[in-house]
């Protein structure tokens, strides 16, 4: 069974993931707006992703034979004026959760939990993959400026994008 500790900072995890969900979702709901269907693709394989991360904790609670805790998920911000501010809070955001995740591990360590440490490697390694894709569209967003063209070749890229289901742990 798993110790009290790290069970509520996994319960944690999962509201922190679903807030990015829900943050992405309302992302999406923005490039909806300017009709930027690569963008929306984009965001909408990053809610996927969101959710998968958090049912991923979920399992893993219910698999030590822990108590799930769900709190409410806060209100996103939606004050964007572009699609660079857009990808700049992106950016912000998984910083912020890599240092979430980063908490969970040295939480697995000062309680001695080997298997939530082992658990939590695959979401370190993630974060390293959610930074470099994100900072990757921020960088061609600083180079585009306000070229409409460039923009919309972006987004045909961001079109590509497709969502396999992570298998996690
Ligand atoms: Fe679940 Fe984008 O980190």
């Amino acid at each position: 069974m798993i110790n009290e500790k790290m069970n509520a900072a996994l319960n944690n995890q999962v509201n922190a993931e679903l807030y990015s969900a829900y943050l992405y979702l309302s992302m999406q709901a923005y490039f909806q707006k300017m009709n930027l269907t690569g963008f929306v693709n984009w965001m909408n394989i990053q809610v996927q992703e969101e959710m998968a991360h958090a049912r991923g904790l979920y399992d893993y609670i219910q698999e030590r034979d822990g108590e799930i805790v769900l709190e409410a998920i806060k209100k996103p911000d939606l004050k964007w004026n572009s699609p660079l501010q857009v990808f700049e809070d992106v950016l912000k955001h998984e910083q912020y959760v890599t240092s979430l995740i980063n908490n969970l591990a040295d939480v697995a360590d000062e309680t001695k939990d080997r298997a939530a440490a082992l658990f939590l490697q695959w979401y370190i390694k993630e974060q390293v993959e959610e930074e470099a894709s994100v900072s990757g569209v921020l960088e061609t967003l600083r180079m585009i400026k306000s070229d409409a063209n460039a923009l919309l070749l972006l987004d045909r890229e961001l079109a590509q994008r497709t969502f396999t289901q992570p298998v996690i742990g």
